[in-house]
């Protein structure tokens, strides 16, 4: 069975749903090589701000590989000049490869915005990504209570008043399809994506990434985090551990757009599982980072093989096939069909080894002389037991 894995985005065509997020793969020209050549549909470079400079740091960044979370505060960030060089450069190494902007404007005028952009349509920007999401820069501040008159990354994408201006300044000097990049920290995800499909984007997305603050020492809590930076701080997360958030992200943004806008989902994507998750919550595209910083990019031939093979066997025949399949199916919490029935216990395989006994909502497990005994009709069903058991002898049936 022949299958398409590519998308559009208004007319530009990205060869598979697969592009490398914003950050710090996506800052040089051998990296953008990298990317190309390992089959990436297209890349978002590093973001750059204009004017500069505005919070740009060395980088200190810590994996902690048991959470299966990234979190990172202090980042570099581009000039305009920078990314424009990036760009032409990357454009002139890898023709096919889709090399898209990232952009912050950081001036008083959303008329600003529309020259900024300009700038980058005329160095050959096919698609242009706004930055109203990082969290790091006047989110952070005003977070943390420091003052600020700023207005940039995720603090605009929650300003419904504003975003809309910058938006509609871009697209007013621009041609070619925008994309605006926003978070979820705010809370106000699907109406600042729906005011920026009002206002002229041809796409929006969502960065995913959580501020947090992991890794407190409790005997030393004033130690620093990272290795060379001093100060706690409200850090921005991504990775793995992100996943269930971020398919609610996308989700609500399809949910409240419809079935047309384009999205492209973020956060913890890494594998075929981790995409197809993405598509079948409302995501047209994904776009992929924390990996990309941990493994490089030549994992991804290995996946674009697993996703053709995976539709084949589903008999779907392009991706559209299976977006929004979980979508359509999440039912609202007064929806659910609940079923009669208790848990079971396999007396061959417990061990008594009074795990299950402990289960502080539960009055159905009893162990009189020390042998474990689940008595049915006190059974709420809920299931715990069975997820605690390290012996599985715990299952559940239904009754009528
Ligand atoms: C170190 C780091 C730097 C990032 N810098 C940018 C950026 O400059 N612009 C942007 O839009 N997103 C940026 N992101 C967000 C990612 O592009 C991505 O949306 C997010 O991390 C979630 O995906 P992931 O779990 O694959 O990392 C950054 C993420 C990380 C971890
Ligand atoms: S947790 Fe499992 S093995 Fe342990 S007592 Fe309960 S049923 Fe038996
Ligand atoms: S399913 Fe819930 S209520 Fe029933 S035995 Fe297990 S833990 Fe107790």
């Amino acid at each position: 069975m022949a299958v398409d894995i590519s998308v559009k985005l208004g007319g530009v065509r990205f060869k598979n749903p697969f592009i490398v997020g914003s950050g710090p793969t996506v800052k040089d020209l051998d990296q953008i090589k990298k990317a190309a050549d390992g089959g990436w549909a297209g890349a978002s470079i590093k973001l750059s701000i204009d004017p500069f400079p505005y919070l740009s740091l060395p980088p200190r960044y810590r994996w902690l590989r048991r959470e299966k979370m990234h979190i990172f505060t202090a980042e570099r960030r581009l000039n305009a000049d920078q990314s424009l060089a990036l760009l032409e450069a990357g454009r002139r190494a890898r023709e096919d490869f889709i090399l898209i902007p990232n952009i912050t404007y950081d001036g008083e005028d959303h008329a600003g915005w529309g020259r900024l952009a300009r700038r980058f349509v005329d160095a050959g920007a096919r698609v242009l990504e706004l930055n109203m999401c990082c969290p790091n820069m006047s989110f952070n501040l005003s977070s943390t209570g420091t003052e600020t008159t700023k207005n940039t990354g995720a603090s605009l994408g929650n300003d419904l008043e504003n975003l809309p201006k910058a938006v509609a300044a871009v697209v007013e000097a621009c041609p070619i399809p925008v994309i605006v990049k926003l978070s979820p920290e705010g809370n106000q995800l699907p109406p600042a994506a729906y005011a920026a499909l009002r206002a002229g984007a041809a796409g929006v997305g969502h960065t995913g990434n959580r501020l947090g603050i992991p890794g407190i020492d409790i005997r030393r809590p004033l130690e620093p985090f990272y290795h060379l930076q001093d100060q706690v701080t409200l850090g921005c997360l991504s990775g793995p551990w992100l996943e269930p958030l971020t398919l609610r992200d996308t989700y609500q943004m399809r949910h409240a757009l419809g079935t047309e806008p384009f999205i492209l989902g973020s956060g913890g994507v890494r594998d075929l599982d981790s995409a197809v998750r993405q598509i079948m919550v409302g995501a047209d595209a994904v776009w992929v980072c924390s990996e990309t910083m941990l493994r490089g990019f030549d994992w991804l031939p290995g996946v674009l093989e697993e996703l053709k093979a995976y539709m084949a066997e589903m008999g779907y025949s392009e991706i559209r096939d299976f977006r929004d399949l979980l979508h359509r199916n999440i039912a609202s919490a007064g929806g659910l069909t609940i079923r009669e029935g208790h848990a079971v216990l396999d007396r061959e395989k417990c061990v008594d080894c009074g795990i299950c006994w402990k289960i502080g909502h539960c009055s159905a497990i009893s162990h009189e002389g020390g042998v474990t005994l689940i008595d049915g009709g006190r059974c709420l069903a809920c299931s715990t037991c069975v997820d605690l058991c390290p012996k599985r002898a715990i299952s559940m049936i239904e009754t009528r």
